[in-house]
């Protein structure tokens, strides 16, 4: 059975669609959400579906080997950050190579980096005139946004488009692409 283990801050709707994804795959299981933020909405659906989930604080993230040592006992296949805002530390890069994958909702490098994400993003899109957006799915290292890329997905941007309307199409592409590429990265690995 491979392992998935999810990071999320935020509303978590991708954390759901991946979990609704693998929910009858006998080969992969979600085992559980980690969250640094404890009224994120992500809580309340991995309640509602009878997930796993564990919530920590800056000071387990960055100044103890708490979530390493979590980590480890989980023995994940993959650790997917899925809206998770902080930067992952050394620790967790060093110890899981190639393990930890991030989804940008951009297409990168364009638009990465600290501050880029949620409609920040989207909005300084809008603001380019880029007639093209997208999303980047690609591994994790100590840098924000500059790990390798593993798969990018593109959608057309219209003059009408606001940026709502950009970060529902990006939505929509992720809820496509991301749980067909842990897939295929399960798959494999
Ligand atoms: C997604 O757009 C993802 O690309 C970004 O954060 C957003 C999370 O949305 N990293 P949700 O919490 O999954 O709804």
């Amino acid at each position: 059975m491979k392992r998935i283990v999810l990071f999320a801050s935020g509303s978590g709707s991708n954390v759901e669609n991946i979990i609704h994804y693998f929910q009858n795959n006998a080969n992969v299981t979600v085992t559980t959400v980690l969250t640094n933020k404890r009224d994120a909405k992500v809580l309340d659906r991995c309640n509602r579906l009878g997930i796993s989930s564990l919530c920590f604080n800056r000071t387990a993230f960055y100044s103890t080997d708490c979530i390493l040592e979590v980590l480890k006992s989980l023995e994940p296949d993959l650790i997917v950050l899925a809206g998770f805002l902080w930067k992952i530390p050394t620790n967790l890069v060093k110890n899981f190579p190639n393990k930890i994958i991030n989804i940008h909702p951009a297409l990168l490098p364009k638009y990465g980096g600290k501050g880029m994400y949620g409609m920040n993003v989207h909005r300084a899109v809008k603001e380019s005139k880029d007639q093209e957006t997208g999303i980047t799915i690609h591994y994790v290292n100590e840098n924000y946004d500059e790990g390798a890329i593993i798969h990018q997905a593109k959608t057309k941007i219209e003059p009408a488009d606001s940026p709502e309307t950009i970060a529902k199409k990006i939505h929509e592409l992720e809820y496509k692409y991301f749980p067909l590429i842990i897939d295929q990265l399960l798959t494999d690995s």
